[in-house]
Order: C-alpha cells, then structure tokens, then sequence
C-alpha cells in the first residue's frame, strides 16, 4: 500500500529544523507533502505564496516531497489529497502536550488518519520561526538556522520595508 503523509504547519519561515523533520519524514513515507497553513491568525511575516515557493526550492532535492498550500481544516486537506498520515516535529517535552491534543482533535475529526511524531534532531531543539524571525528583524545572523534562500527573502523583505519607510 502507498502511504502519503501531510506534514503542515505555518512555516513563517521553513527552518533548518523543519528541513530536518521533512527529509526524515520523506525518507519514511512513499509521498510526503508539506503543507503549508495559510494560518491568518498568526499575521504571517511572509505571504503564502513565498512560503511555498521557498519551502519548494529547499525541498527540491527530495523528488517525493511537494508542496502544497492549505486553507480551513487540516483533515479536510488530508482528504483532498489522499493522505493517510500527519507528521508533526517534537522538539521538547513542553510540545508535547499541545501536539497530543492536537492529534487527539484530528482523530475524532477523522479516526482514519494516523499522527505520527518525529523526534527533532538535538541540534535544533532550540529553533522556532518566531525566533528566527525575531533575529533576522534585528539584523543578526541566521545563517545556521535558515537555508540561503530564506536569507534572501528576508533581505528583500527588510529593503521593501526600508523603502516605505516602515522601518
Ligand atoms: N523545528 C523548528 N521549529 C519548529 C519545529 C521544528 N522541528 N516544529 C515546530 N516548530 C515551531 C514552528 O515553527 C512554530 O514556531 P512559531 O510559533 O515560532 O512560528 C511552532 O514551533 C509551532 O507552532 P504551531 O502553531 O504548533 O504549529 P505550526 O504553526 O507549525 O502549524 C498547524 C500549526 C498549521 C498544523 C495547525 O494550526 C493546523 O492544523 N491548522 C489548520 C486548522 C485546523 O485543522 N485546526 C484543527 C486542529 S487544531
């Protein structure tokens, strides 16, 4: 049997601690596909569309991984695209007890399909979007955190926003 797995989150941006959970993941499942939550209630710092663009361009050289945007439910994605599986990342214990609530709401929603949890590689127990997102702002240095393709992102955005004098 195929076995396609969702690893969604908001990926604002997609970390080097994502890329660790995603590349294991992808080697687990025959299809892996990331999606990514459009999530309006966390004023996302990137739009969707980047989001997706950059997480597809660091994925790139998993040919069984793809990309996809998502809007409402989770389950309702994972019916639209025939997935059976979610992968959620664990860094610490303190996500532990909101990702099993999680995945106890996405059972009862859809009994069908599985969570199933990755442990994060000790190198990035520590990493967040938020945190990144904090450092970048303050021009620090992310470099170990993001692939390259984030960093250009980032630069852009904060070249726009110097320009419109938002800054
Ligand atoms: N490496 C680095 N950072 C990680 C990580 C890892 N391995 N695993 C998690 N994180 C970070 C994320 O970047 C995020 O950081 P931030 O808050 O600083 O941006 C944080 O940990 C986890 O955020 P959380 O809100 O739990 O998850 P998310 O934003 O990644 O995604 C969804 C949440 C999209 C999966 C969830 O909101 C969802 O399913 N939404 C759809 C609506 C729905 O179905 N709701 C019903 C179920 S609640």
């Amino acid at each position: 049997m195929q076995v396609t797995a969702i690893y969604p989150g908001t990926f604002d941006p997609f970390t080097a601690g994502h890329r660790d959970v995603a590349k294991r993941a992808g080697k687990m499942f025959d299809e892996l596909i990331i999606g990514v939550a459009a999530n309006p209630n966390k004023n996302p710092y990137f739009p969707l569309e980047e989001r997706v663009a950059m997480t597809a361009e660091i994925m790139s050289d998993m040919p069984n991984v793809s990309v996809k945007p998502f809007t409402g439910l989770l389950v309702e994605f994972t019916s639209e695209v025939g997935a059976q599986v979610i992968v959620r990342g664990l860094r610490a214990i303190s996500d532990f007890e909101y990702e099993v609530q999680i995945a106890g709401v996405n059972r009862h929603l859809k009994p069908a399909v599985e969570t199933v949890f990755i442990a994060a590689s000790q190198d990035f127990t520590f990493l967040s979007s938020s945190i990144v997102r904090e450092i970048a702002k303050l021009d620090g240095d992310v470099s170990d955190f993001v692939h390259p393709v984030v960093l250009e992102a980032f630069t852009r955005s904060k070249q726009q926003s110097a320009k419109q004098g938002d800054k």
